[in-house]
């Protein structure tokens, strides 16, 4: 069968889908993402600052991350924004998560003047946007901050960030607020506290002992991720406290957080693998949710941890429980998880003592949790998003969610002809599995108000260098060239069939 009559089956087949009536709510979000450090480039350019990206990449990184690469150049979005406008009021979407530069716009943090070259890139983005229809949806730190402040004080590992990221906060409530209605203080730092501080492979690049899957920069893997989140979720606490007394009732917007969701699922029906699969619950989202909802970190971790978790003041604990509006949840993959305390496993992510001790599994009995791929990390899974979601929503008392990220991931082949590359079914099929997922939990009553699919365009990706593509469009990343994907006809579609119903 030829590839463009199989392209029309699959959107007739979603068209069907959809024919039952079922939509998502008025006002829903129908959004693509973005990062400054993923996107921007124009590294050093117009006054800006070095960020931490920046100075991991330039040095250590270089021989963590896959192909030696960095975010200098990227996909130049810094220049090439309007282009970039006019491929998103192609696709229909109402709105755009992207995250401001920090370094960008404080080069040296507080301790410096204001960059006003970098506000005003931001303030022409925004409006840009706006007259397009389409929402902001900013996100403050998505793991990039600026350099001088880990030379200074050591960055994250010091209660003084706390002060630095809520004059940050304020300033991008001043100067974007009258524009901006979404706000998300921190992007995943559910995954930025342990890569950087416990494994090494995110800046600062710090480790100890076996834990470390870097070369060691220093560092304590045991306790740093630890302080590294008190102090993140403090500056949340901060930031939305600045938000809420001079800001909120006269912006009128919202603020909230988005964490990477993995969906853990027992192994067996054992009270023990029940009991370790609450335990990476708590450690890796929770962690972050409980303080910001219930003013405190989960019980299996203050169990588990004792001394080595930071507590919280009772003043700190109120303060913290007015601190969301909304969670984001970043959905990609699902693990079955064992228990570690009663049974012996192998060392790896989760199994020491100070990471919750519990071994992740893409198996059970030989049979993969939904759709393995290339990469041992993610398992496509489409009913962990529906899982997540009513997860969320029972935890947190039906608290407002956004699926911030949800996409699919497929390893660069430069062998691969253009056409393969664009034809991408394999994306198109898990996006719109997800996104099914993510109606039935909206069906059953989860507050889901907005989906943005990851990501506009191929870009950085981390320690994978530009080896991974994610992209809705295709970079060519010799002439920076854009070209849309299948996938971007699909998620058109998809979106002017809600509009249609709604
Ligand atoms: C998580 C991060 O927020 C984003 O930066 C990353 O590119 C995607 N998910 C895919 O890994």
């Amino acid at each position: 069968m030829g590839l463009p009559i199989l392209y029309c089956l699959t959107i007739l087949l979603l068209q069907s889908c959809f024919s039952n009536g079922f939509s998502v709510p008025s006002n829903f979000l129908f959004g693509i993402g973005s990062s400054s450090y993923q996107y921007e480039g124009a590294y050093m350019s117009d006054g800006k600052g070095q960020s931490n990206w920046d100075n991991f990449t330039h040095g250590s990184g270089r021989y963590i991350i896959l192909d030696g690469s960095n975010g200098d150049i990227a996909v130049d979005h810094y220049h090439r924004y309007m282009e970039d406008i006019d491929l998103m009021e192609a696709l229909k979407v109402n709105s755009y998560k992207l995250s401001i530069s920090w370094a960008r716009i404080l080069p040296k943090g507080r301790f410096g003047k204001v960059n006003r070259a970098g506000i005003n890139f931001y303030n022409t983005l925004i409006d840009a946007l706006l007259l397009k229809g389409i929402q902001p949806f900013v996100v403050l730190s998505h793991y990039d901050s600026p350099q001088e402040l880990e030379d200074r004080y050591g960055g994250w590992l010091s209660s003084q960030s706390q002060e630095d990221f809520a004059f940050y906060a304020d300033l991008c409530f001043r100067s974007f607020g009258d524009r901006v209605k979404y706000w998300v203080t921190f992007n995943e730092p559910n995954y930025q506290a342990p890569l950087g501080y416990r494994y090494g492979v995110y800046p600062p690049s710090r480790c100890s002992g076996s834990l470390g899957l870097a070369p060691c920069k220093g560092g304590d893997s045991e306790r740093e991720p630890f302080i590294v989140a008190h102090n993140i979720i403090l500056s949340h606490a901060a930031a939305v406290d600045i938000y809420r007394t001079k800001y909120q009732s006269e912006q009128k917007g919202t603020i909230g957080i988005a964490l990477q969701h993995v969906w853990y699922e027992p192994i067996s029906n054992s009270t023990e693998d029940k009991l370790a699969t609450e335990r990476a619950r708590s450690f890796s989202f929770n962690w972050f949710l409980d303080p910001l909802i219930f003013g405190k970190y989960p019980t299996e971790m203050e169990d588990v941890l004792g001394s080595l978790l930071p507590k919280f003041s009772s003043k700190e604990m109120e303060k913290l429980k007015k601190g969301l509006d909304f969670v984001g949840i970043n959905y990609y993959t699902a693990h079955y998880i064992k228990d570690c305390i009663y049974s012996a496993c192998k060392g790896g992510e989760g199994t020491s003592r100070t990471e919750g001790s519990y071994q992740k599994s893409g198996y059970k009995n030989g049979v993969p949790i939904g759709e393995p791929t290339p990469f041992s990390w993610l398992n496509i899974y489409p009913e962990g998003m529906e899982k997540t979601i009513t997860y969320v929503r029972n935890r947190y008392n039906n608290i407002p969610i956004f699926i911030t990220e949800n996409g699919y991931a497929a390893q660069d082949d430069p062998n691969s002809t253009m056409e393969e590359q664009l034809n991408d079914f394999n994306r198109i099929r898990c996006m719109e599995n997800h996104f099914e997922a993510m109606l039935a939990a909206i069906r059953k009553g989860a507050d889901v108000r907005g989906y943005f699919a990851w990501t506009l365009l191929d870009n950085f990706e981390w320690v994978y260098g530009y080896t991974v593509r994610y992209g809705l469009h295709h970079v060519d990343y010799t002439t920076l060239k854009r070209t849309p994907r299948l996938s971007a006809t699909w998620y058109k579609q998809l979106i002017e069939m809600h509009s249609d119903n709604n």
